[in-house]
């Protein structure tokens, strides 16, 4: 099966989960992943669902054995680990990132639908995001409408500051890239 095919296929069963009708374009993944190169470090990718971020990231030259996904979906993660040997892939929410020991990341790039989680959960990932990147490194997420990506109070009480990254026009629907990082 194609990737779009097992997609549908889950937005059908899990349709909170996903919050999403088709995967990311390859412009939108290519946005996602502009900033990372061979020097990133470690990267965690939360939410990679088939892999179209995953595979841009890759493309930017970070090694797969510095890359480590959080998909909640097992039947993404099956085939994840088919698509993208090398690659550490957690079958387990992305909240759950400390207790699995990552530190000192140089990015952490999000899939997620954030804007669809409530504020409490939205701070619970951000907080475990932030506790494994290192004092630099930078959490990226795209979304499709007007607003930022994360609850303007949880950004605050993190300290998180907000850039705007490329819009992405080829992409169902059009997409902004956002970067947070700390104060
Ligand atoms: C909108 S889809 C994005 C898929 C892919 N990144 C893309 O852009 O095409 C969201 C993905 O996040 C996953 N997901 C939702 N909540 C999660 C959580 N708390 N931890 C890890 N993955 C989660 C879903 O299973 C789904 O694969």
């Amino acid at each position: 099966m194609n990737d779009l095919a097992v997609f549908l296929g889950q937005v059908i069963r899990r349709p909170s989960q996903i919050s999403a009708l088709v995967p990311s374009s390859k412009h939108l993944a290519r946005a996602m992943a502009a900033s990372l190169g061979p020097d990133s470090g470690a990267v965690a990718e939360l939410g990679p669902g088939t892999g179209k971020i995953t595979r841009a990231i890759l493309e930017r030259g970070v090694a797969p054995e510095n890359l480590t996904l959080f998909e909640l979906n097992p039947v993404f993660c099956r085939r994840l680990a088919g698509d993208f040997p090398g690659v550490r892939i957690e079958n387990s929410p992305a909240q759950n990132m400390p207790a699995l020991g990552l530190m000192g990341l140089g990015a952490v790039v999000s899939g997620l639908p954030l804007l669809s989680m409530p504020p409490s959960l939205q701070h619970q990932i951000l907080h475990a995001a932030f506790a494994a990147l290192a004092p630099e490194g930078r959490f990226i997420q795209f979304t499709y409408g007007p607003r930022p990506p994360l609850d303007a109070q949880v950004q605050n009480e993190l300290g998180l500051r907000v850039t705007r990254g490329a819009h992405v026009l080829a992409n169902m629907p059009p997409a902004r890239v956002y970067h947070y990082t700390r104060h």
